[in-house]
């Protein structure tokens, strides 16, 4: 089945929304398969957002990347990196409907919580990029309680 890579960033782990943040996507139906706390460097965050290496944003972002402990993720699930684009909301909080969680719990751009794959191809190599050690294989029970 699909999946998508989520990180927490640091802000999200300072101001303590790690839980908040990973019950909004359990309480979808998405299954974790995949959860770590680590502290990447800057060679790694510049791999991480590499797409972006040409934005004015991009040593601010790295900088902002490697504060802190992130959270790193792996969720499964029927569309999950589309949804879980929706769940998260839009890169610019001041745009990001109520009830997303950038919407809910950010104000500036540079300090938007939480990361989320943008297409089933980046969540490939992130997943590959953040989790070498490989995810657990495993299936959640409450499956047929989710699916037709
Ligand atoms: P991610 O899930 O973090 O990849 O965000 P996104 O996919 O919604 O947006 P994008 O990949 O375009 O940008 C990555 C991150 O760079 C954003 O989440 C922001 O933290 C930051 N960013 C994007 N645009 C701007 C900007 O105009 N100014 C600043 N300061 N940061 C930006
Ligand atoms: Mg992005």
């Amino acid at each position: 089945m699909e999946q998508t890579f989520i990180m927490i960033k640091p802000d999200g782990v300072q101001r303590n929304l790690v839980g908040e943040i990973i019950g909004r996507f359990e309480k979808k139906g998405f299954t974790l398969k995949g959860l770590k706390l680590l502290t990447v460097d800057r060679a790694f965050a510049e791999k991480h957002y590499a797409d972006l290496s040409a934005k004015p944003f991009f040593n601010g972002l790295v900088e902002y990347i490697v504060s802190g402990p992130v959270v790193a993720m792996v969720w499964e699930g029927k569309n999950v990196v589309v949804t879980g684009r929706k769940i998260i909301g839009a890169t610019n909080p001041a745009e990001s409907a109520p009830g997303t969680i950038r919407g809910d719990y950010a104000i500036d751009i540079g300090r938007n919580v939480i990361h989320g794959s943008d297409a089933v191809e980046s969540a490939r190599k992130e997943i590959a990029l953040w989790f070498p050690e490989g995810i657990a294989e495993w299936r959640s029970s409450v499956h047929s309680w989710i699916y037709e």
